[in-house]
This record gives C-alpha cells, structure tokens and sequence, in this order.
C-alpha cells in the first residue's frame, strides 16, 4: 500500500488538526476562573446558599450554612491535605458525583476544586 500523500493532502491534514486544537482551547476557556486567592465567604459559602442549604439546612445531617458550614465540612469531607490532590476529597467527589453533579455550575464546581488547592482557608 502506497501511504505518501500529496503536499496538497497535507495541508488538509494539517488544517484539520489546527481546527481540532482550536475548538479544544475555546471549551477550555470557557471555564476558567481567575487566577487570584479565593475566599470562603466571598466565593464558596455563597454557592453552598445558593445550591446547597435547601437541602442541608441546620435541622438536619450535614448543616452547610455559614455558622456552621466550615466546621462541617473540615475535616470530615476535606482536609488541608487534600490541596495535593483536591480531586480526590470526598467534598470534591460528592459534588461531582451522580446525586449532587447536575446541582452546580462547570465554574462553581472549578471554584470548590480551586479553594481546595489552596488548603481550604476558612477566611
Ligand atoms: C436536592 C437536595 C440536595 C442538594 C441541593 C444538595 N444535596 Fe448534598 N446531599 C443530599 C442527600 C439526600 C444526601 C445524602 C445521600 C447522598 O450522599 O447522596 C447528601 C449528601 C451530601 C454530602 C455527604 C454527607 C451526607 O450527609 O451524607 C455532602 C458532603 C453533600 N451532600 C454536599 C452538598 C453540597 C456541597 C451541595 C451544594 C453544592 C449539596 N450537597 C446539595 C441532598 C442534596
């Protein structure tokens, strides 16, 4: 089998493969999150309000408003270890598992991951 292609048919090639590398970056982009030091009571508490205490409210099991969401949370579901892989936290596996994925957002979800990396500051 003769498998020499033309200059033509590598230029095809090549613009195919430019293209499937494009349309990767515009997905990634998408979801990225500035790349600056989270907070958690500007940025996570208000996602575990907004998607989270419906369910978890004070009367009840896992408690995730703000009095008492950190000492929930820390260390029984994500620790300051977990910074060196926070995909590994039962935190990060329970919001990305089947029962809880649908309830946050791609960005949401990047911001939790996020402020696990950065050793779960209760600031
Ligand atoms: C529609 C209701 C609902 C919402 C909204 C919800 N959860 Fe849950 N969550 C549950 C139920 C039910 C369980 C227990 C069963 C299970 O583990 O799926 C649970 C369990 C958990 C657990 C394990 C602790 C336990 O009690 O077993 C964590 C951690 C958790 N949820 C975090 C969250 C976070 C963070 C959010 C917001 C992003 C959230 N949940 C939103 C219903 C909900």
């Amino acid at each position: 089998m003769n498998i020499k292609l033309s200059r033509q048919k590598w230029y095809y090639l090549l613009l195919f493969l430019l293209f499937l590398v494009a349309c990767e970056k515009v997905e990634y982009e998408q979801v990225v999150i500035p790349d600056t030091d989270l907070s958690y009571s500007l940025d996570i508490q208000p996602i575990f309000d907004d998607k989270c205490t419906s369910c978890h409210p004070p009367t009840k099991g896992l408690d995730l408003n703000e009095q008492n969401s950190y000492d929930e949370l820390v260390p029984a579901y994500v620790t300051v270890a977990d910074s060196a892989n926070p995909k590994g936290s039962q935190l990060y596996m329970k919001i990305n598992g089947s029962s809880h994925s649908p309830r946050t957002t791609d960005i949401e979800k990047q911001k939790i991951e996020k402020w696990i990396s950065q050793g779960v500051p209760n600031n």
